[in-house]
């Protein structure tokens, strides 16, 4: 049987809420009444061909890049299975990084896919070296998905290495996926999106994460003219048309983007300085630092993640995601950029579940 559900999805929908919340990955929801628009103009119905013009604009404006190279897609979630069904036949092979955010994998495996990983690993603050690229791909070889920034780890992997692994790509005719969802949370010299390094680059994106309306469920993908038309016509077969008063308030928070990424900031400025301090008074867990992201990647030194987050949940009414769902269970991963009070008092309770 084909594999037909993602258990990290299910777990981020059933069991990860708690009243401190650690468990997210997306920054605090940017409340409706706040976005400057009329609401005269919102409509229900709209076009219901290949894309809403003014929506495709924005994307593509904001990216830089020609409004026919842009797939609008139900967030980044659909972006992925598009492209990657688009892109993948049963028996290919995609190469994966590891750790990898699960739905990832399980689409991978849902297009039956002859999945192989690529690691990254830990003690090289988990880089991803096109060397080990290199190493892991072969002439059957049809993509290689990256996460950048990465998710769980919010490490970023620069221009120069994305260019190594385009080289590789091309030179045995794959495509590489980058998924940029996270991209957005680096607020100084943001990194242009990969797809501008060449045309084996398909980049998947959405305002869910670092813009908090994800209920809007904007999402897109940028490829090359002729595979996006490809994705579009894939997606009759899925979601066919969106719905178009979301594609209206996308395009109004398009026009407000740095009202959105402004407020997110802030918040996430002062969690990650909490989280800082935290990990310097912490001897028994440990993470790679970094300067931007909304998550870290948190390792316990001695025991199970899964024991102590149960611990954590009932004892103290407070959530992170196990590790286990990014194959390394002795991990956890930490959320920031929704409350700092909240996000203070979870990581106290952290440190008392640990002592
Ligand atoms: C790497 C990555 N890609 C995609 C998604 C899904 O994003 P969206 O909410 O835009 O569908 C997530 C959500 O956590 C993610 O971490």
């Amino acid at each position: 049987m084909r594999q037909k559900h993602s258990d990290y999805m299910h777990w981020s929908k059933t069991q990860s809420r708690a009243r401190f919340n650690l468990a997210t990955s997306g920054v605090a929801p940017f409340p409706f009444h706040d976005l400057p628009i009329d609401l005269k103009k919102l409509e229900i119905n709209g076009d219901d061909s290949y894309g809403y013009a003014p929506l495709q604009q924005a994307i593509a404006a904001h990216h830089g890049v020609d409004p026919d190279c842009v797939v609008e897609s139900a967030g980044t979630s659909m972006a992925n299975h598009l492209a990657m069904a688009t892109i993948i036949e049963p028996g290919d092979e995609v190469l994966i990084e590891h750790p990898a955010y699960g739905p990832i994998l399980d689409i991978a495996h849902y297009l039956e896919a002859n999945v192989q990983r690529v690691c990254r690993p830990e003690e090289n603050g988990w880089a991803i070296d096109p060397a080990e690229v290199r190493s892991c791909v072969t002439p059957k070889t049809r993509l290689i998905v990256i996460t950048n920034l990465h998710n769980p780890t919010s490490v970023l992997t620069p221009e120069s290495v994305l260019r190594e692994i385009g080289d590789i790509a091309r030179s045995i005719g794959a495509l590489v996926l980058v998924d940029e969802v996270y991209l957005d949370a680096v607020y100084e010299n943001t990194p242009r999106t990969s797809f501008h390094l060449g045309p084996e680059f398909v980049a998947t994106s959405s305002l869910t994460k670092v813009y908090g309306v994800s209920g809007l469920r904007c999402g897109w993908i940028l490829a090359q003219p002729d595979l996006a038309w490809k994705m579009r016509r894939l997606n009759d077969l899925y979601s066919a048309t969106p719905v178009h008063p979301g594609e209206l308030l996308s395009v109004a928070a398009f026009k407000h983007l740095s009202l959105l990424r402004g407020r997110a900031r802030r918040i996430l400025d002062s969690d990650r300085k909490l989280l800082r301090d935290f990990l310097k008074q912490q001897s028994n867990i440990s993470a790679v630092s970094t300067d931007w992201g909304t998550t870290s990647f948190v390792q316990l030194e001695e025991g199970n993640a899964d024991d102590f987050l149960e611990r954590l949940r009932t004892k103290f009414d407070t959530s992170a995601v196990p590790g286990r769902f990014f194959e390394m269970p002795d991990h956890f991963r930490v959320g920031m950029g929704v409350n700092t009070e909240m996000f203070a008092e979870g990581l106290k309770r952290i440190s008392r579940a640990l002592a």
